[in-house]
C-alpha cells in the first residue's frame, strides 16, 4: 500500500528523533550529536549516538542504526507499517485514508466500542437492583465511596452465561466481534459462546487516550481464581500498559507509586493519591519501566510486604534502575498491602509512609540484615561479607561510607577493615565489567565485519557521497565499475538512487526500500561521516573509485589464474595505471 508523501512528511516533522529516542534512552547532548547507553545491547559506557543533522541513530557497539522509524521498529518490535502507525498515534496524526480501508485497521475501533459498551453494562448492573452483591462487596467490604466507583467506572458482572452477550447483541454486535474483544469465549463444543466474566466485580482498564482496553474481574468471596483478566487482544497488551496511568499521568510531580493490585491503586486514589499505577496481573516488564520513565523520575514501590512481594520488589528495582529511574521502597509494617494499611491506619499515616520510603540501598541492607543472627561469630562474618559485596554495587561513595559506618557500629568491627573488604569487591566488579564490555564490543565489531568485502570502506565512502551529494549522482553512475559493490551495498546504492529520484532522498525514504540490516549499515556510514571518519569530498570520492577499481582488478587476477603472458602483462600495466595518482 502506498503511503502518501504528505503523511510521511508530517510524521517526520512531528517525530523528532531525539525526542522519540529519549522516551527510551537517557541521552546526553553534545553539539550535533547526543549519546547514551544502547537499548539494543547491554553496555556500561555509551556507544549509542543520535545524529541531528541526518536524523539518524547508530550504535558503535552492536551496529544497530537507522532513522526514527527503524528505531521504533526495533525497540517496539514492530513491522514498518505498525511503526508508522505507532509514531502517528504518538504524534496525534491521523493515519492516511487508504490505510483505513485495510480491514485489520478497523478491528481496534471495533474492540474499543465493544469494550466501552461492556464497561457501561457492568457499571449499570452495579447500580441496578441486580448489582446489590457487587455494591455490598465494593462499598461494604472494601469501603469504596460512590465517587471512587464512578471515577474508576467499576462494575458488576451478574451470574449467568449470557447477560453481556445478550446486551451486546441487542446493540448489533456479532459473536465474532465479541470474541475479538475477548469479553465472551467459545465453549469446548466450538459453537456456543458465553460471557467470560460472571459474578465478579469489574475493573475496566483504561489507556492514556481513555480507551477501555480490557477488564479485570474479582470474585466476591474466597473462590478461585481470585482475579480474572482479559487476555491480550489487538488493543490490550498486558506487558505494555499500566492500570490507572490515565489518572496518574496528569499528576506531574515527578513521582509515581507502583502497586501490585487494582484494589491497592483504587484505595490509594480514594485516600488522595492520584499518582499510583499497577501492573495488570503480571510482573513488571522493562517496557512498563520505560513507560513510567516518560512520566516520572522517581518511583516508590508499594508492593505487598510478604515474601512474593519482596521477590517482586527486587525484580522491579533492577528494571526501574535500568530505565534510569530513582527508586524508593515503602516499608510497610502491620498490613499486608497499601489497601489494608489505609483501611487500618488511615490516609495520613500512609502519607507519612510514602515520605519515609527507603532508598534501595537501605532496603537491600535491611533484607541482608534479616538473614543473619549477629549473636553468632560465624554468621556475623558472613553478614559482613554479603553486605560488603552488596555495597560494592552502590555507585555513590558517600552512601557506601555511610553504611560502612553503620556496619562497623553494628558488628564492632573497625571501619577500615570493612572498607577494605568493600574496596576489594569493587575492584573485582570493575575487572569483570571491563572484561564483559570488551567481549561484547568485540563481538559487535566482528558481527559488523562478517561477510564484508576487503574494500568495504571504499564502498561505504561511495554510498556516503551518493547520499550526501545528489548532484554527483550522474558522475557516480557513469563511473561506478561493474561488480564493484557487494550485494548489500548494491541494494543500498539502488535504494538511494530510487529515493532521490522518486522521493526526497532522505534517510527515511531510503529506509523504506532496504532491509533493517542494510538500514543499520547505512546509518553506520552516516555516523562515520558525522564523526569525520569517512570523508565525502571530491578528492575522497576519487579515492573510493580508485580503491574499488583496484579491488576489481585483483579479483580479475584471482578469477583468471591461467592468463597468457601478454594478458598478464596487460593486466599488470592496468593495475599500475590505476594506482598512479
Ligand atoms: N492477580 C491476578 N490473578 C490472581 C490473583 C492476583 O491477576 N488470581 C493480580 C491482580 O491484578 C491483582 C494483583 O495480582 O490486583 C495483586 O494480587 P493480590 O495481592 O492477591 O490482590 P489484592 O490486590 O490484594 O486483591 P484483594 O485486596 O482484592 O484481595
Ligand atoms: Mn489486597
Amino acid at each position: 500500500m502506498a503511503i502518501p508523501q504528505s503523511f510521511l512528511d508530517q510524521l517526520k516533522m512531528s517525530c523528532d528523533i531525539e525526542s522519540v529516542v529519549s522516551g527510551y534512552v537517557s541521552l546526553r547532548r553534545a553539539g550535533r550529536t547526543s549519546k547514551g547507553l544502547c537499548p539494543f545491547h547491554s553496555e556500561k559506557t555509551p556507544s549509542f549516538f543520535v545524529y541531528h543533522d541526518t536524523e539518524s541513530f547508530y550504535c558503535f557497539g552492536c551496529g544497530a542504526g537507522g532513522d526514527v522509524i527503524s528505531f521504533i521498529m526495533r525497540i517496539e518490535n514492530l513491522g514498518y507499517m505498525d511503526a508508522l502507525r505507532f509514531l502517528a498515534e504518538r504524534a496525534g496524526i491521523p493515519f492516511p485514508e487508504e490505510a483505513r480501508d485495510d480491514p485489520s485497521l478497523k478491528i481496534k475501533p471495533l474492540i474499543f466500542e465493544i469494550n466501552r459498551a461492556a464497561a457501561h453494562f457492568y457499571h449499570d448492573q452495579l447500580k441496578s437492583e441486580a448489582g446489590a452483591p457487587g455494591r455490598e462487596y465494593l462499598m461494604g467490604k472494601r469501603s469504596l465511596s460512590t465517587k471512587t466507583i464512578t471515577r474508576y467506572g467499576l462494575g458488576y458482572a451478574p451470574p449467568g452465561w449470557d447477560n453481556l452477550r445478550g446486551f451486546l447483541r441487542g446493540k448489533g454486535f456479532s459473536d465474532e466481534d465479541m470474541l475479538l474483544a475477548a469479553v465472551v469465549a467459545r465453549g469446548r463444543d466450538g459453537k456456543s459462546v458465553y460471557d467470560v466474566f460472571r459474578n465478579r466485580v469489574m475493573f475496566p482498564i483504561v489507556d492514556i487516550r481513555k480507551n477501555v482496553i480490557g477488564f479485570g474481574g474479582r470474585v466476591l468471596d474466597d473462590s478461585k481464581p481470585k482475579y480474572l483478566n482479559s487476555p491480550d487482544t489487538p488493543v490490550f497488551k498486558k506487558s505494555r500498559n499500566l492500570f490507572s496511568l490515565n489518572f496518574a499521568k496528569n499528576v506531574q510531580d515527578g513521582r509515581l507509586i507502583l502497586a501490585e493490585g487494582y484494589m491497592d491503586v483504587i484505595a490509594m486514589n480514594q485516600a488522595g493519591f492520584d499518582n499510583v499505577v499497577a501492573t495488570l496481573g503480571t510482573s513488571l516488564t522493562s517496557e512498563q519501566a520505560r513507560l513510567m520513565s516518560n512520566y516520572a523520575k522517581e518511583i516508590v514501590i508499594a508492593y505487598d510486604s510478604d515474601g512474593p512481594g519482596r521477590t517482586a520488589t527486587n525484580r522491579a528495582v533492577g528494571l526501574l534502575e535500568e530505565a534510569g529511574l530513582k527508586t524508593r521502597i515503602l516499608d510497610m509494617k502491620g498490613a499486608k498491602d497499601p489497601d489494608e494499611f489505609i483501611r487500618k491506619f488511615g490516609a495520613q499515616r500512609f502519607k507519612m509512609l510514602i515520605e519515609g520510603a527507603r532508598s534501595v540501598t537501605e532496603y537491600q541492607m535491611g533484607v541482608i540484615r534479616a538473614k543473619y543472627d549477629l549473636g553468632s561469630t560465624e554468621q556475623r562474618g558472613a553478614y559482613l561479607q554479603e553486605s560488603a559485596d552488596y555495597l560494592a554495587t552502590v555507585a555513590s561513595s558517600m552512601e557506601r561510607e555511610l553504611y560502612i559506618g553503620k556496619l562497623a557500629e553494628e558488628t564492632d568491627i573497625p571501619r577500615d577493615a570493612i572498607r577494605e573488604s568493600v574496596n576489594r569487591a569493587l575492584r573485582r566488579n570493575l575487572r569483570k565489567a571491563r572484561k564483559k564490555e570488551e567481549e561484547s564490543f568485540e563481538s559487535g565489531r566482528n558481527f559488523a565485519r562478517a561477510g564484508h568485502q576487503a574494500d568495504e570502506s571504499a564502498q561505504d565512502g561511495l554510498l556516503a557521497c551518493l547520499f550526501h551529494h545528489p548532484d554527483w549522482r550522474g558522475n557516480i553512475i557513469a563511473r561506478l565499475p561493474e561488480n564493484a559493490l557487494s550485494e548489500a551495498a548494491a541494494a543500498i546504492y539502488q535504494a538511494i538512487l530510487t529515493a532521490q529520484l522518486e522521493d526526497d532522498g532522505s534517510l527515511s525514504a531510503v529506509g523504506r526500500r532496504i532491509t533493517p540490516e542494510q538500514m543499520s549499515r547505512l546509518a553506520g556510514i552516516l555516523a562515520r561521516v558525522s564523526d569525520g571518519q569517512l570523508s565525502i569530498t571530491p578528492e575522497a570520492l576519487e579515492d573510493y573509485f580508485r580503491r574499488m577499481q583496484g579491488g576489481r582488478l585483483q579479483k580479475e587476477i584471482r578469477d583468471s589464474a591461467n592468463l597468457s603472458m601478454d594478458e598478464a602483462r596487460a593486466l599488470a600495466e592496468k593495475i599500475r595505471q590505476s594506482k598512479k595518482v
